[in-house]
């Protein structure tokens, strides 16, 4: 099957990149139906162009959380969708807006998140250098399911990237980021073809939301 995507995105947008990407290279079976953009200088504006990707700029500024999420909301209502992909969207969604897009007999959102950590450490928007501070010697990256906490939901994958005693910060993140550009399309291409496995039963994304 070929997944329908949305993408959200608040700033650079290089793992939207790696998703458009990977569908170029035929490594994903998806289409990127719509990309939301909360922020107007957004760099992944320019992703968008690049790859001729479908977008729209809903800037949150201004706008309460409730209202912001309404339009978004009707926007993503409008594409017959299989899974919200949350790429370095830097906001918070509300338990209203989840379950808006409740999946059929289960507890589950099909809103997936990519995180640069190996939650459950390090949650919230400065990993990296949560993390590098802190000291470890092994961290990684998280793709998981999204619910109404930050960073938190059923993890999906984890891959980890050593650090060297004589990295920098850019070192580290730099490393990172290489695995985020590898994991999220080879997650959601594993989602695409294997559902999600949740509570000894197998979820296949096959209906719109
Ligand atoms: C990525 O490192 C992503 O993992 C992180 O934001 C960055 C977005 O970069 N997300 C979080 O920290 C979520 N809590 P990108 O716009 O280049 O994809």
């Amino acid at each position: 099957m070929v997944l329908n995507l949305a993408v959200m995105v608040s700033g650079r947008g290089s793992n939207l990149e790696a998703i458009a990407q990977s569908i170029v290279d035929k490594r994903l079976d998806a289409r990127i139906k719509l990309v939301i953009i909360n922020n107007d200088e957004a760099k992944g504006i320019d992703v968008c162009k690049k790859y001729s990707l479908n977008y729209e700029i809903i800037e949150h500024k201004n706008l309460k959380r409730q209202d912001h999420e309404a339009k978004v909301i009707e926007k993503l209502k409008s594409h017959e969708l299989n899974l919200i992909v949350l790429a370095g969207y830097m906001r918070v969604l509300t338990k209203d807006f989840l379950n808006s897009f409740k999946l059929d007999n289960c507890d589950l959102y099909p809103v997936i998140n990519i995180h640069p950590s190996l939650l459950p450490a390090f949650p919230g928007s400065n990993a990296y250098e949560e993390a590098f501070n802190y000291g470890v010697k092994v961290s990684g990256i998280t793709v998981h399911l999204v619910d109404e906490k930050v960073d938190n939901g059923l993890i999906i994958d984890q891959a980890c990237f050593y650090r060297d005693n004589n990295d920098s910060l850019d070192d580290f993140k730099a490393k990172g980021l290489k695995v985020e550009h590898e994991l999220y399309p080879k997650v959601l291409q594993d989602i695409n073809k294997n559902g999600i496995y949740y509570q000894h039963k197998t979820y296949y994304l096959n209906q719109y939301i």
